[in-house]
């Protein structure tokens, strides 16, 4: 039920959002390095989402009746100038995710593949939420510039976001 084209593009995303785990992760051990343990933990909850992420694009792709092909991943950058530059880079890259999701739906739409429309409407609707969360923090950084004790409550802060596993179909 897949095209050509729209298979290998689905087949792409999913990489992406392993990729995004991988990335995230490795931001994670940044934070770790940088004694900001919450912005660390935030940072591997976001990393078990984008897994999540990836094996919801697994799942569809067999279900739908596609072929799965996984690609190699290239290494994440580890290092970064501060928390600022990191989620930076972070709000970045999921623009990049968003341009990647709206060009399958546009795939999807010229194919008239109505069920892969449905599935990617979730993502669109995600990448949404992720870019705001990202920009919101981008935006609180900046403000916290470099105030120490700010940067300390705000890794408190972060702190307390817990991993929520999706239900099914969510
Ligand atoms: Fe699944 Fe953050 O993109």
């Amino acid at each position: 039920m897949f095209s050509k084209q729209l298979l290998d593009a689905m087949n792409e995303q999913m990489k992406n959002e392993f990729l995004s785990a991988q990335l995230y992760l490795a931001m994670s051990g940044y934070f770790e390095a940088e004694d900001l343990p919450g912005i660390a933990s935030w940072m591997r909850v976001q990393a078990l989402e984008e897994l999540t992420h990836g094996e919801k694009f697994f799942n569809f792709i067999c279900e739908a009746g596609g072929r799965t092909d996984f690609r190699a991943i290239e290494a994440p950058q580890n290092d970064y100038d501060s928390p600022l530059d990191c989620f930076e880079y972070s709000l970045k890259h999921e623009n990049f995710v968003t341009t990647g999701i709206h060009n399958l739906m546009d795939l999807a739409r010229k194919d008239n593949n109505h069920a892969t429309q449905i599935f990617l409407q979730w993502f669109v609707t995600e990448q949404v939420e992720e870019e705001a969360a990202f920009g919101l923090i981008v935006k609180k950084l900046q403000r916290i510039g470099d105030d120490g004790n700010g940067l300390l409550r705000f890794d408190e802060d972060l702190g307390q976001r817990v991993f929520v596993a999706p239900t099914a179909g969510a």
